[in-house]
């Protein structure tokens, strides 16, 4: 962090002592201003709800500027990382800051290919669980109980524990949620095989049987590469910062991690896909594209609270760069399946043009997400609905990692612990039951 020469001087009408805040310059996006002192020397805390205006933190690994509709990991734009890189290079770089070298890659590769498998208890754990359970729920607990199996990389201010961790849940992740999906339709696990690739296992674990080979197709599997790059980390969202949050009480990574799942399930947040194809679905139910109309008119008008699920975005003003590229490799799927005429990708697209002509999305800046055209990929490969947040909690494990990382070997960090503006009942005393 860069001092930068221009102070922010603090002053209040009631005669209180004005104060300097400090400003602090990052390599590019907004400048800070540092309020560390500020209850110290004023006994008053600044008030953020949402953090809309709040940095928690300062971070070397992913920038997004919302106006621009620009994304970049460790520097490098989503565009030519998703179409010059795979998943696993990816990771490489969210980890350690820098593209692998071939060498360097290969031992990475079969790091994480040498860690697919899951402790064998693991499947009897999953039989607790009902097999209509929601999926999130399953792999909630799947994550969490796997600082129950891998005790030897839970101490988190060990950077060798943390390392070993990183490639287990990264490795793991795949075939945890294959796992939960053959469990939920009573088809046996599939174990991964160490001559495929990262996503062509994770295929071949959710829709090969024991009963016939199953080879994946290259263009799904380089379509769900692709997903996997996309949904890898995003700064400091609400299952990030759950996962630097829980990360501070240094408990496990395999706890963090979690708690980062847990909170991805949300419906704003990582659970949006799922709710965006559930919506395309309903407007398909109600007559398609001929009801779009109308039910743009629910999701303007306020009472209703209907929102067009997959549009909108805390940070992008703009267009979510991630947005092109999924409906690019939607139309590379489609394509290959024989499905370009999917109608609910033709519901999508005209959603998605009358949305961006409407003044009520026009002046709150809200634009195709992530979320908006992930879900109808998914479901042309043939993966379940209520899977897809799983799959995104698949994918951003190594941000949550790489951010994780990052926090602990940071000398400044310590636990984080938000204060509040307290608008209760003040002190009273207890009445004995019988005058109250
Ligand atoms: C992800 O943070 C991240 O980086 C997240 C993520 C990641 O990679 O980690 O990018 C992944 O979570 C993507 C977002 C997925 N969520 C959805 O698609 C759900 C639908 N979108 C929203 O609920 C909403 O847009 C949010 C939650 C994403 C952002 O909400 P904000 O920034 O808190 O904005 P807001 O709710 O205050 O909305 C501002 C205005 C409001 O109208 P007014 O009160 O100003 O009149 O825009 C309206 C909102 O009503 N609005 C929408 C809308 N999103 C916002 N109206 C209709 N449909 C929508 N989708």
């Amino acid at each position: 962090m860069t001092p930068s020469d221009v102070k922010a001087t603090l002053s209040f009408s009631d005669g209180s002592p004005s104060m300097d805040l400090p400003i602090y310059k990052g390599s590019i996006g907004p400048d800070v201003i540092d309020i560390r002192k500020l209850y110290a020397q004023t006994g008053k805390f600044t008030y953020d709800p949402g953090f809309l205006s709040t940095a928690s933190c300062n971070s070397k690994i992913t920038y997004i500027d919302g106006d621009k509709g620009e994304l970049l990991y460790r520097g490098y734009p989503i565009e030519q990382l998703a179409t010059q890189c795979d998943f696993l290079e990816t990771c490489y770089l969210l980890l350690n800051g820098e593209l692998p070298n071939q060498a360097e890659k290969d031992e990475f590769v079969n790091r994480v290919t040498k860690h697919t498998m899951v402790n064998e208890q693991m499947q009897f754990f999953l039989r607790g669980f009902r097999r209509d359970a929601h999926p999130m729920a399953v792999l909630t607990g799947l994550v969490g109980g796997m600082s129950a199996f891998y005790h030897d990389s839970t101490d988190i201010n060990n950077a060798e524990h943390r390392k070993i961790a990183a490639i287990r849940l990264i490795a793991k992740m795949p075939t945890l949620v294959a796992m939960a999906y053959k469990y939920s339709i009573g088809q046996p696990y599939i174990y991964p095989r160490n001559d495929l690739s990262y996503a062509g296992n994770f295929l071949r674990m959710m829709f090969a049987t024991p009963c016939e080979e199953y080879k994946p197709n290259p263009v799904l599997e380089r379509a769900m590469d692709r997903i996997f790059i996309l949904h890898a980390d995003h700064e400091q969202n609400a299952s990030t910062s759950t996962v630097r949050l829980c990360g501070s009480s240094g408990t496990n990574p395999f706890a963090a991690i979690a708690a980062g799942v847990a909170c991805l399930w949300g419906p704003a947040h990582g659970g949006a896909n799922e709710a965006c194809l559930n919506m395309l679905e309903e407007i398909q139910a109600m007559g398609g594209v001929s009801k779009v109309g109308e039910f743009m008119n629910q999701v303007k008008d306020k009472n209703s609270g209907v929102r067009l699920m997959g549009f909108g975005h805390r940070v992008y003003k703009n267009y979510d760069p991630r947005a092109k590229l999924m409906q690019e490799t939607c139309n590379e799927v489609l394509a290959e399946l024989g499905l370009e005429n999917d109608p609910l990708f033709a519901l999508a697209k005209k959603l998605e043009q009358i949305a961006l002509e409407d003044d009520y999305f026009v002046q709150r800046k809200l634009y195709p997400n992530v979320d908006f055209y992930s879900g109808i990929v998914q479901r042309a490969i043939g993966i379940p609905v209520p899977l897809f947040t799983a799959i995104f909690a698949l994918a951003r494990t190594v941000g949550w990692i790489a951010q994780l990382d990052e926090m602990i070997g940071d000398p400044e960090y310590k636990i984080g612990r938000p204060r509040q503006l307290f608008v209760g009942a003040e002190k009273r005393d207890v009445k004995p039951i019988g005058s109250r």
